[in-house]
């Protein structure tokens, strides 16, 4: 039962990058699962940033194994750039493998991405251009390609000629597009083979070697649960399962091994993208709390939606991922407010709701349920143990864990490593 999965709580961007840093040295192997280069993490070590799209935030720590697992979808171009840039950085990445059956994200997809969202106008979901949904879409319609088709130069141009031969048409007949040429993508993604080769490996047996001998293994998710294909704000949602069920299903490592969930979430709300957000404050505060937190995406630079701590939502993201341990961030960004709030719940149509209901349109439409608590007023940032924060501060975060419904074991008061306030490592045993 050595396995930790760690799944985002809200809506992404909860500082999952710098909990997974933290704990990287304390366990043998880190694993992402799903999504793609849509994900952003900044991670703040001794002073110094650094921003992870695809590869694991535990690459930081030179004894930690990370794997890229066969649910990420990999952009070969953005993965060995992330890669160069962190090798410049001086961070060894010898340690990293990527595993050869997760698919990749091919030239056509951004585009179509892009296309799609421009076809959509005003239902556009505000995605990030990545690819991530198209090359999804593939995966499951089973004409997707996998990165150890990199080492299978025939099959790839027998496969690509019939693939291409159906994007080129949906992109001249849906969009008036111009077409991509097969010899230009071949030649570009065999030049990328060449320098993703000593990465590609089967990670099946590395990971049941693992399992075997009971390593500690965390499971890092992308995005959040509100993001997830199935349980999110759908259609407002990515194209994966940020999950602690599509963590297993993205790394090949089975349930019943699994000893702890962590959920991260911010001590507020945030958002990039359209859809729902019941507890997003438009006006003065919001703008005020997105320039304290600087809210602003690592991925695409835009500005995030912030709100309330949403409960509903947190309870909902504990039940359904089994969650039995919280960290909280970023509660130093809500340190100069008089007064907090947190939604427990919405009435929507006359009707009390617990959880984020299926409806879209009732939810975006609905009235939050607030509890009012009072704020701490104090800098938080140079607290050290959880006792030496402020009692209305404490009170918070022990509300927050009360009506989510598991311990809230660690509380980052900044972005740093040293501004994090470990109760109890959230780890299994
Ligand atoms: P992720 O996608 O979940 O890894 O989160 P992001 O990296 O996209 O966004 C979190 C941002 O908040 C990053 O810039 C972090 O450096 C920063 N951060 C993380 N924890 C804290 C915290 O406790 N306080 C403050 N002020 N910033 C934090
Ligand atoms: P991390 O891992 C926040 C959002 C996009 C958009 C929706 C669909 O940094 O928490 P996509 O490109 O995935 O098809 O876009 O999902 N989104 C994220 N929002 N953090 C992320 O990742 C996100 N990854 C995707 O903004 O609303
Ligand atoms: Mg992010």
């Amino acid at each position: 039962m050595s396995v930790t999965i760690l799944v985002g709580g809200q809506w992404g961007d909860e500082g999952k990058g710098k909990v997974i840093d933290l704990l990287a040295d304390r366990v043998d192997m880190v694993v992402r699962s799903q999504g793609g280069n849509n994900a952003g993490h900044t991670v703040v070590a001794q002073g110094v940033e650094h921003r992870f799209h695809l590869i694991p935030s535990g690459i930081l720590n030179p004894d930690t194994l990370c794997v890229i697992g066969h649910g990420v979808v990999v952009d070969p171009n953005a993965f060995l750039q992330e890669l160069e840039r962190h090798q410049q950085a001086g961070i060894d990445t010898r340690n990293l493998m990527l595993s050869d059956r997760a698919h990749m994200v091919m030239p056509y997809h951004p585009v179509l991405d892009k296309l799609g969202e421009e076809m959509r106008g005003d239902d556009r979901l505000g995605t990030t251009w990545r690819g991530i949904g198209p090359a999804y879409e593939d995966k499951v319609r089973r004409i997707g390609f996998r990165i150890g088709d990199l080492q299978k130069p025939a099959f790839l141009e027998k496969k690509l000629r019939f693939v291409l031969r159906l994007k080129n048409e949906t992109l001249t007949k849906m969009y008036g597009h111009a077409t991509f040429d097969e010899r230009a993508i071949l030649d570009e993604y065999l030049g990328y083979a060449e320098r993703i080769d000593p990465y590609i490996r089967d990670i099946y047996p590395v990971i049941q070697d693992a399992l075997q001998h009971d390593r500690r293994i965390l499971l890092e998710g992308a995005q959040g649960v509100l993001l997830d294909i199935d349980l999110g704000t759908y259609p407002y949602v990515t194209s994966s399962a940020p999950t602690a069920g599509g963590a297993c299903t993205g790394s090949g490592i089975p349930p019943s091994r699994v000893g702890r969930t962590v959920g991260v979430f911010k001590a507020y709300t945030t958002r990039v993208g359209y859809g729902p957000f019941p507890t997003e404050l438009t006006g003065e505060l919001g703008d005020r709390i997105r320039e304290v937190g600087h809210e602003y995406g690592t991925t695409t630079g835009r500005a995030r939606r912030v709100g309330w701590f949403d409960a509903a939502v947190g309870r909902y993201a504990v039940s359904t991922n089994g969650i039995d341990s919280i960290v909280l961030t970023k509660v130093d960004v809500l340190d100069a407010l008089p007064t907090l709030r947190l939604c427990t719940g919405y009435v929507s149509k006359g009707e009390l709701w617990d959880h984020p209901m299926a409806n879209i349109s009732h939810l975006k439409h609905c009235d939050p349920v607030y509890e009012e608590l009072p704020g701490w007023q104090t800098p938080t940032r140079d607290c050290r143990r959880f006792e030496d924060l402020p009692a209305a501060c404490r009170a918070y975060i022990e509300r927050v864990g009360e009506l989510c419904g598991a311990a809230v074991d660690v509380v980052s008061v900044g972005p740093d490593r040293e501004h994090t306030l470990v109760r109890r490592l959230p780890l299994a045993a």
